[in-house]
Protein backbone atom coordinates (compact mmCIF):
# COMPACT_ATOMS: atom_id res chain seq x y z
CA UNK A 1 0.00 0.00 0.00
CA UNK A 2 2.81 2.83 1.04
CA UNK A 3 4.31 1.43 -2.72
CA UNK A 4 1.12 2.92 -4.14
CA UNK A 5 1.72 6.35 -2.36
CA UNK A 6 5.31 5.96 -3.51
CA UNK A 7 4.49 5.53 -7.07
CA UNK A 8 1.37 8.19 -7.64
CA UNK A 9 4.26 10.59 -5.95
CA UNK A 10 7.14 9.78 -8.84
CA UNK A 11 4.37 9.32 -11.66
CA UNK A 12 3.47 12.91 -10.39
CA UNK A 13 6.49 14.45 -10.00
CA UNK A 14 7.75 13.06 -13.62
CA UNK A 15 4.48 14.09 -15.46
CA UNK A 16 5.44 17.61 -13.50
CA UNK A 17 8.53 17.57 -14.88
CA UNK A 18 7.72 17.22 -18.44
CA UNK A 19 4.70 19.87 -18.36
CA UNK A 20 6.05 22.52 -20.57
CA UNK A 21 2.63 24.36 -20.83
CA UNK A 22 0.51 26.31 -18.07
CA UNK A 23 -2.37 24.50 -19.84
CA UNK A 24 -1.01 20.96 -19.37
CA UNK A 25 -0.42 21.79 -15.16
CA UNK A 26 -3.58 23.15 -14.65
CA UNK A 27 -4.56 19.80 -15.93
CA UNK A 28 -1.78 17.37 -13.80
CA UNK A 29 -3.15 19.43 -11.12
CA UNK A 30 -7.02 17.88 -11.89
CA UNK A 31 -5.39 14.76 -12.28
CA UNK A 32 -3.92 14.64 -9.05
CA UNK A 33 -4.95 17.15 -6.73
CA UNK A 34 -8.74 17.39 -7.89
CA UNK A 35 -11.85 16.08 -5.70
CA UNK A 36 -11.07 13.04 -7.53
CA UNK A 37 -7.71 12.73 -8.44
CA UNK A 38 -5.18 10.13 -7.38
CA UNK A 39 -4.15 11.71 -4.59
CA UNK A 40 -7.74 11.57 -3.18
CA UNK A 41 -8.32 8.10 -4.15
CA UNK A 42 -4.68 7.01 -2.41
CA UNK A 43 -7.03 8.44 1.03
CA UNK A 44 -10.12 6.39 0.15
CA UNK A 45 -7.97 3.44 0.56
CA UNK A 46 -7.36 4.12 4.26
CA UNK A 47 -11.37 2.50 4.78
CA UNK A 48 -9.52 -0.90 3.98
CA UNK A 49 -6.59 -0.39 6.69
CA UNK A 50 -6.68 -1.63 10.12
CA UNK A 51 -6.80 1.38 12.86
CA UNK A 52 -3.36 0.74 13.71
CA UNK A 53 -2.04 1.50 10.06
CA UNK A 54 -4.32 4.31 9.44
CA UNK A 55 -2.62 7.01 11.21
CA UNK A 56 1.18 6.50 9.38
CA UNK A 57 -0.66 5.74 6.08
CA UNK A 58 -2.72 9.30 6.47
CA UNK A 59 0.60 11.09 6.47
CA UNK A 60 2.28 9.29 3.96
CA UNK A 61 -0.11 10.25 1.81
CA UNK A 62 -0.10 14.00 3.31
CA UNK A 63 3.22 14.22 3.14
CA UNK A 64 2.85 12.98 -0.62
CA UNK A 65 0.23 15.98 -1.37
CA UNK A 66 2.52 18.58 -0.02
CA UNK A 67 5.57 17.22 -2.09
CA UNK A 68 3.25 17.11 -5.71
CA UNK A 69 1.92 20.59 -4.77
CA UNK A 70 5.03 22.14 -3.71
CA UNK A 71 6.50 20.98 -7.37
CA UNK A 72 3.16 22.35 -9.12
CA UNK A 73 4.15 25.45 -7.63
CA UNK A 74 7.78 25.51 -8.12
CA UNK A 75 6.61 24.44 -12.20
CA UNK A 76 4.15 27.05 -12.47
CA UNK A 77 6.42 29.89 -11.39
CA UNK A 78 8.51 28.67 -13.74
CA UNK A 79 5.73 27.96 -16.88
CA UNK A 80 4.27 31.59 -16.20
CA UNK A 81 7.91 33.53 -16.18
CA UNK A 82 8.33 31.77 -19.62
CA UNK A 83 4.97 32.59 -20.56
CA UNK A 84 5.38 36.30 -20.14
CA UNK A 85 8.29 36.77 -21.73
CA UNK A 86 7.24 34.59 -24.76
CA UNK A 87 4.54 37.07 -25.04
CA UNK A 88 6.93 40.06 -24.29
CA UNK A 89 8.99 38.65 -27.23
CA UNK A 90 6.28 38.08 -29.54
CA UNK A 91 4.64 41.44 -28.98
CA UNK A 92 7.55 43.32 -29.05
CA UNK A 93 7.30 46.35 -30.75
CA UNK A 94 10.87 47.60 -32.54
CA UNK A 95 10.58 51.61 -32.17
CA UNK A 96 13.66 52.04 -34.64
CA UNK A 97 11.51 51.24 -37.51
CA UNK A 98 10.56 53.69 -39.91
CA UNK A 99 7.02 55.12 -38.61
CA UNK A 100 4.22 55.45 -41.56
CA UNK A 101 4.51 59.22 -43.60
CA UNK A 102 2.18 61.45 -42.98
CA UNK A 103 0.85 62.85 -45.92
CA UNK A 104 0.29 66.65 -45.45
CA UNK A 105 -0.98 69.38 -48.00
CA UNK A 106 1.10 72.02 -49.89
CA UNK A 107 0.05 75.77 -50.08
CA UNK A 108 -1.56 76.30 -53.47
CA UNK A 109 0.40 78.90 -55.51
CA UNK A 110 -2.68 81.00 -55.47
CA UNK A 111 -2.92 81.08 -52.08
CA UNK A 112 1.58 81.80 -52.00
CA UNK A 113 1.02 85.10 -54.62
CA UNK A 114 -1.59 86.22 -52.44
CA UNK A 115 -0.04 85.92 -48.78
CA UNK A 116 3.07 87.49 -50.06
CA UNK A 117 1.07 90.04 -51.63
CA UNK A 118 -0.66 90.65 -48.38
CA UNK A 119 2.51 90.43 -46.16
CA UNK A 120 4.23 93.18 -48.51
CA UNK A 121 1.39 95.63 -47.76
CA UNK A 122 -0.05 95.05 -44.53
CA UNK A 123 3.90 95.91 -43.95
CA UNK A 124 2.98 99.96 -45.40
CA UNK A 125 0.05 99.85 -43.04
CA UNK A 126 -2.43 98.86 -45.71
CA UNK A 127 -5.50 96.59 -44.77
CA UNK A 128 -6.91 93.74 -46.60
CA UNK A 129 -10.43 93.50 -47.19
CA UNK A 130 -12.53 90.89 -47.93
CA UNK A 131 -16.45 90.92 -49.76
CA UNK A 132 -18.85 88.99 -51.31
CA UNK A 133 -18.31 87.21 -54.47
CA UNK A 134 -22.16 87.43 -55.51
CA UNK A 135 -22.21 90.81 -56.18
CA UNK A 136 -24.89 93.59 -56.86
CA UNK A 137 -24.72 95.20 -60.12
CA UNK A 138 -24.51 98.72 -58.51
CA UNK A 139 -21.24 98.35 -56.71
CA UNK A 140 -19.79 96.01 -59.96
CA UNK A 141 -20.79 98.33 -62.39
CA UNK A 142 -22.55 101.14 -61.43
CA UNK A 143 -20.55 103.08 -58.62
CA UNK A 144 -17.61 102.44 -60.96
CA UNK A 145 -18.61 104.65 -63.57
CA UNK A 146 -19.29 101.52 -65.83
CA UNK A 147 -23.81 102.41 -66.32
CA UNK A 148 -25.94 100.51 -68.29
CA UNK A 149 -25.31 100.43 -71.37
CA UNK A 150 -21.40 101.56 -70.91
CA UNK A 151 -19.50 100.01 -73.76
CA UNK A 152 -16.93 98.74 -70.80
CA UNK A 153 -19.97 96.66 -69.91
CA UNK A 154 -18.84 94.24 -73.00
CA UNK A 155 -15.51 93.60 -72.52
CA UNK A 156 -16.14 92.15 -68.96
CA UNK A 157 -19.21 89.25 -70.03
CA UNK A 158 -20.84 88.86 -66.87
CA UNK A 159 -22.90 85.52 -65.28
CA UNK A 160 -25.95 87.47 -63.85
CA UNK A 161 -28.11 85.74 -61.49
CA UNK A 162 -30.98 87.97 -61.66
CA UNK A 163 -30.86 91.68 -63.61
CA UNK A 164 -29.70 93.49 -60.54
CA UNK A 165 -27.49 90.69 -59.14
CA UNK A 166 -24.37 89.15 -60.38
CA UNK A 167 -20.74 86.87 -59.90
CA UNK A 168 -18.69 89.84 -59.56
CA UNK A 169 -16.34 90.26 -62.64
CA UNK A 170 -13.64 92.76 -60.79
CA UNK A 171 -12.76 92.89 -57.10
CA UNK A 172 -12.78 97.28 -58.68
CA UNK A 173 -16.77 96.46 -56.96
CA UNK A 174 -15.11 96.08 -53.36
CA UNK A 175 -13.18 99.17 -53.93
CA UNK A 176 -16.65 100.82 -53.93
CA UNK A 177 -17.85 98.90 -51.04
CA UNK A 178 -15.08 100.58 -49.24
CA UNK A 179 -15.55 103.83 -50.48
CA UNK A 180 -18.80 104.07 -49.78
CA UNK A 181 -17.95 102.11 -46.16
CA UNK A 182 -15.46 104.95 -45.53
CA UNK A 183 -18.73 107.83 -45.52
CA UNK A 184 -16.22 110.32 -46.34
CA UNK A 185 -13.27 109.51 -43.81
CA UNK A 186 -10.01 109.87 -44.98
CA UNK A 187 -7.44 107.87 -45.65
CA UNK A 188 -8.18 104.96 -47.03
CA UNK A 189 -5.11 102.70 -47.86
CA UNK A 190 -6.05 98.94 -48.51
CA UNK A 191 -6.13 95.86 -50.93
CA UNK A 192 -8.92 93.42 -51.61
CA UNK A 193 -7.90 90.13 -52.81
CA UNK A 194 -10.44 87.72 -54.32
CA UNK A 195 -12.32 85.41 -56.76
CA UNK A 196 -13.48 87.32 -59.84
CA UNK A 197 -15.56 85.67 -63.10
CA UNK A 198 -15.96 86.16 -66.50
CA UNK A 199 -17.91 84.55 -69.22
CA UNK A 200 -15.16 82.96 -71.23
CA UNK A 201 -14.11 79.49 -72.98
CA UNK A 202 -10.99 78.33 -70.94
CA UNK A 203 -8.29 77.90 -72.89
CA UNK A 204 -4.04 77.86 -71.96
CA UNK A 205 -4.72 81.53 -70.88
CA UNK A 206 -8.38 82.43 -70.27
CA UNK A 207 -10.31 81.18 -67.09
CA UNK A 208 -14.31 81.35 -66.34
CA UNK A 209 -12.82 82.02 -62.63
CA UNK A 210 -9.81 83.65 -61.94
CA UNK A 211 -8.47 85.79 -59.06
CA UNK A 212 -7.24 89.31 -58.48
CA UNK A 213 -6.56 91.90 -56.16
CA UNK A 214 -7.33 95.44 -55.84
CA UNK A 215 -5.49 98.56 -54.19
CA UNK A 216 -6.97 101.42 -53.28
CA UNK A 217 -5.18 104.25 -51.31
CA UNK A 218 -7.36 107.83 -51.36
CA UNK A 219 -6.46 110.91 -49.07
CA UNK A 220 -4.49 114.46 -49.28
CA UNK A 221 -1.84 114.99 -52.45
CA UNK A 222 -1.84 111.70 -53.13
CA UNK A 223 -0.46 111.32 -56.96
CA UNK A 224 0.57 109.03 -59.57
CA UNK A 225 4.36 109.41 -58.59
CA UNK A 226 2.82 107.40 -55.31
CA UNK A 227 1.05 105.00 -57.33
CA UNK A 228 4.40 103.86 -59.06
CA UNK A 229 6.24 104.37 -56.07
CA UNK A 230 4.66 101.55 -54.97
CA UNK A 231 4.08 99.25 -58.21
CA UNK A 232 7.34 99.36 -58.05
CA UNK A 233 8.21 98.94 -54.49
CA UNK A 234 5.68 95.67 -54.89
CA UNK A 235 7.42 94.36 -58.71
CA UNK A 236 10.89 94.14 -56.26
CA UNK A 237 9.42 92.14 -53.79
CA UNK A 238 7.64 89.81 -56.45
CA UNK A 239 9.96 89.81 -58.74
CA UNK A 240 13.35 90.47 -57.09
CA UNK A 241 15.32 93.44 -56.54
CA UNK A 242 16.09 95.97 -59.21
CA UNK A 243 12.91 96.04 -61.25
CA UNK A 244 11.96 98.71 -63.08
CA UNK A 245 8.24 99.91 -63.48
CA UNK A 246 6.77 101.63 -66.88
CA UNK A 247 3.48 103.09 -67.12
CA UNK A 248 1.54 102.90 -70.61
CA UNK A 249 -1.74 105.05 -70.83
CA UNK A 250 -4.66 103.21 -71.06
CA UNK A 251 -8.61 103.18 -70.61
CA UNK A 252 -11.15 102.38 -67.13
CA UNK A 253 -14.48 103.95 -66.62
CA UNK A 254 -12.96 104.18 -63.27
CA UNK A 255 -9.79 105.52 -63.28
CA UNK A 256 -8.47 109.24 -65.12
CA UNK A 257 -5.77 109.18 -66.23
CA UNK A 258 -5.53 105.39 -66.13
CA UNK A 259 -2.33 103.25 -67.07
CA UNK A 260 -1.36 99.66 -67.91
CA UNK A 261 1.63 99.16 -65.97
CA UNK A 262 5.12 96.70 -67.28
CA UNK A 263 7.87 95.55 -65.23
CA UNK A 264 10.91 95.09 -67.03
CA UNK A 265 11.48 91.44 -67.74
CA UNK A 266 12.60 89.70 -64.70
CA UNK A 267 14.29 86.78 -66.65
CA UNK A 268 16.65 88.59 -69.04
CA UNK A 269 16.51 92.10 -66.99
CA UNK A 270 14.94 93.72 -69.97
CA UNK A 271 17.64 92.77 -72.66
CA UNK A 272 14.63 91.16 -74.20
CA UNK A 273 13.58 87.39 -74.35
CA UNK A 274 11.32 84.91 -75.22
CA UNK A 275 9.05 85.10 -72.22
CA UNK A 276 9.04 89.12 -72.49
CA UNK A 277 8.88 88.40 -76.51
CA UNK A 278 11.85 90.16 -77.02
CA UNK A 279 10.31 93.81 -75.68
CA UNK A 280 12.11 93.73 -72.12
CA UNK A 281 8.76 94.36 -70.81
CA UNK A 282 6.07 92.38 -69.28
CA UNK A 283 2.41 94.04 -68.74
CA UNK A 284 1.43 93.13 -65.09
CA UNK A 285 -1.20 95.17 -63.87
CA UNK A 286 -3.63 97.83 -64.39
CA UNK A 287 -3.96 101.32 -62.39
CA UNK A 288 -5.24 104.74 -62.58
CA UNK A 289 -6.33 108.12 -60.28
CA UNK A 290 -9.12 106.86 -58.68
CA UNK A 291 -11.89 109.28 -61.02
CA UNK A 292 -13.42 112.54 -59.78
CA UNK A 293 -16.75 111.22 -60.40
CA UNK A 294 -16.14 107.88 -58.32
CA UNK A 295 -14.85 109.96 -55.57
CA UNK A 296 -17.88 112.11 -55.65
CA UNK A 297 -20.09 109.11 -56.17
CA UNK A 298 -19.05 108.08 -53.10
CA UNK A 299 -19.15 110.70 -50.85
CA UNK A 300 -15.70 112.23 -51.48
CA UNK A 301 -14.63 115.51 -52.84
CA UNK A 302 -12.61 115.61 -55.68
CA UNK A 303 -11.51 119.24 -55.09
CA UNK A 304 -9.96 117.89 -51.36
CA UNK A 305 -9.12 114.36 -52.05
CA UNK A 306 -7.37 111.94 -54.37
CA UNK A 307 -6.66 108.32 -54.73
CA UNK A 308 -5.04 105.72 -57.10
CA UNK A 309 -6.06 102.32 -57.51
CA UNK A 310 -4.77 99.38 -59.03
CA UNK A 311 -5.92 95.68 -60.52
CA UNK A 312 -3.46 92.70 -60.27
CA UNK A 313 -4.41 88.96 -61.89
CA UNK A 314 -2.98 86.54 -59.40
CA UNK A 315 -2.88 83.63 -61.97
CA UNK A 316 -0.43 85.81 -64.15
CA UNK A 317 2.03 86.99 -61.24
CA UNK A 318 2.17 83.39 -60.37
CA UNK A 319 2.75 82.01 -64.28
CA UNK A 320 5.24 84.46 -64.77
CA UNK A 321 6.97 83.68 -61.28
CA UNK A 322 6.40 80.24 -61.14
CA UNK A 323 7.08 79.43 -65.27
CA UNK A 324 3.57 78.16 -65.38
CA UNK A 325 2.50 77.79 -69.11
CA UNK A 326 -1.68 76.73 -68.74
CA UNK A 327 -4.07 78.57 -66.22
CA UNK A 328 -6.02 75.64 -66.06
CA UNK A 329 -3.50 73.84 -64.01
CA UNK A 330 -4.34 76.27 -61.14
CA UNK A 331 -7.58 74.49 -61.20
CA UNK A 332 -7.79 71.56 -62.08
CA UNK A 333 -6.16 70.13 -59.17
CA UNK A 334 -3.75 67.32 -60.34
CA UNK A 335 -1.60 66.68 -57.17
CA UNK A 336 1.74 65.99 -59.18
CA UNK A 337 1.51 69.57 -60.39
CA UNK A 338 0.77 71.37 -56.38
CA UNK A 339 2.99 68.94 -54.85
CA UNK A 340 5.61 70.54 -56.61
CA UNK A 341 5.05 74.13 -54.64
CA UNK A 342 6.70 72.71 -50.95
CA UNK A 343 9.86 74.22 -52.20
CA UNK A 344 8.08 77.48 -51.69
CA UNK A 345 6.35 77.02 -48.45
N1 LIG B 1 -10.82 96.14 -62.76
C1 LIG B 1 -9.83 96.07 -63.81
C2 LIG B 1 -9.97 94.76 -64.54
O1 LIG B 1 -10.53 93.85 -64.00
C3 LIG B 1 -8.46 96.18 -63.23
C4 LIG B 1 -8.19 97.51 -62.68
C5 LIG B 1 -7.70 98.52 -63.47
C6 LIG B 1 -8.47 97.81 -61.37
C7 LIG B 1 -7.44 99.79 -63.01
C8 LIG B 1 -8.22 99.07 -60.85
C9 LIG B 1 -7.71 100.02 -61.70
O2 LIG B 1 -8.46 99.41 -59.61
O3 LIG B 1 -7.48 101.28 -61.21
O4 LIG B 1 -9.52 94.65 -65.63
Amino acid sequence: MIEKITQVQEEALQEIEKADTLELLQQLRITYLGKKGKIQELMSLMRDLSKEDKPAFGQKVNVCKDVVTNAMEEKQKVLSAGALSSKLEKEKIDISLAGEKMEIGTIHPLILIQQEIEDLFVGMGYKVAEGPEVEKDYYNFELANIPQDHPARDMQDTFYIDPETLLRTHTTAMQMRELEKANGQLPIKLICPGKVYRRDDDDATHSHQFTQCEGLVVGEHITLADLKGTLKYMADVMFGQGRQVRFRPSYFPFTEPSVEVDVSCPFCNGKGCNVCKGSGWIEILGAGMVHPHVLEMNGFDPEKCSGFAFGVGLERVAMLKYGIDDIRNFYTNDIRFLETFDRFD
